[in-house]
């Protein structure tokens, strides 16, 4: 029976891919504000700027490709059941070749029905004004923007539980549910951060900081967990 090990990622393991981190200087949240791209009450005001936005992210990620570090948790499965619980919208990890992954904020490249949420399309070029869907309703990006259910938090949260091992790598853990992860872990199970900067993770037992990029860090880490597998 394999080891069970989860790795929870944020935008700072695509940096590397070329894709802007939120929060980081000159980050994505630097140049717009949340309010007017980033949620429902935005899509309601100004439809335009909201599929403008998503436009320019879906493209940009169109041009960009995995790095090393997604790659290496690939390697992962070699040896482990691996299970990555990403708040990332780009599909580099399913790129890369990871086998499961469950994204907690929605998908870039995938669009949805604003009349039933269910009638969700695979989508790899601009979304317009006008594009509608099977019943003739306007399609949405399928993000889960702020104020709006995580509709995968417990299935993350199952997921999580379950760990051996856990890996949290590239993300700030500022943003609420998904930050809320790493106390699903058994205090006992082993945690490693990978991040140049040390997100807190506040009370949380067991955890070994890994102050480094993803590409460098990851390589690192994925080697002492196939050497001791
Ligand atoms: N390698 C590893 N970590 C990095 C790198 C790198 N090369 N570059 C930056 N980081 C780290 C930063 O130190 C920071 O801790 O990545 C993290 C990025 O944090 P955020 O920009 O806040 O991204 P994230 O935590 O994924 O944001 C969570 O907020 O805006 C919402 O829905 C959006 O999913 C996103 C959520």
């Amino acid at each position: 029976m394999k080891k069970r090990i989860v790795v929870l990622s944020g935008a700072g393991i695509s940096a590397e891919s070329g894709i802007k981190t939120f929060r980081d200087s000159d980050g994505l949240w630097e140049n717009y504000r949340i309010e007017d791209v980033a949620t429902y009450d935005a899509w309601l005001r100004n439809r335009t700027l909201v599929l403008d936005f998503y436009n320019q992210r879906r493209r940009q990620l169109l041009a960009c490709v995995p790095n090393e570090a997604h790659f290496q948790l690939v390697r992962l499965e070699e040896k482990y059941d691996v299970h990555i619980v990403t708040q990332n919208v780009d599909d580099l990890h399913e790129r890369a070749g990871s086998a499961n992954v469950l994204h907690l904020h929605g998908e870039l490249l995938k669009v949805r029905s604003t009349k039933d949420e269910t009638i969700v399309y695979d989508w790899k070029s601009d979304l317009n004004e006008g594009d509608v869907c099977a019943l003739g309703s306007q399609l949405r990006p399928h993000i889960v923007w702020f104020g709006e259910q995580v509709p995968m938090l417990e299935r993350a949260a199952e997921i999580v539980a379950k760990a051996d091992i856990l890996i949290v790598v590239g993300t700030s853990l500022v943003v609420y549910p998904a930050a809320g992860l790493v106390h699903y872990t058994d205090f006992a199970v082993p945690k490693y951060v990978v991040d140049p900067g040390r997100p807190s993770m506040a009370a949380v037992q067991n955890v070994t900081y890994i102050e480094e990029k993803a590409t460098t860090g990851i390589s690192r880490l994925v080697k002492e967990l196939l050497e001791e597998a």
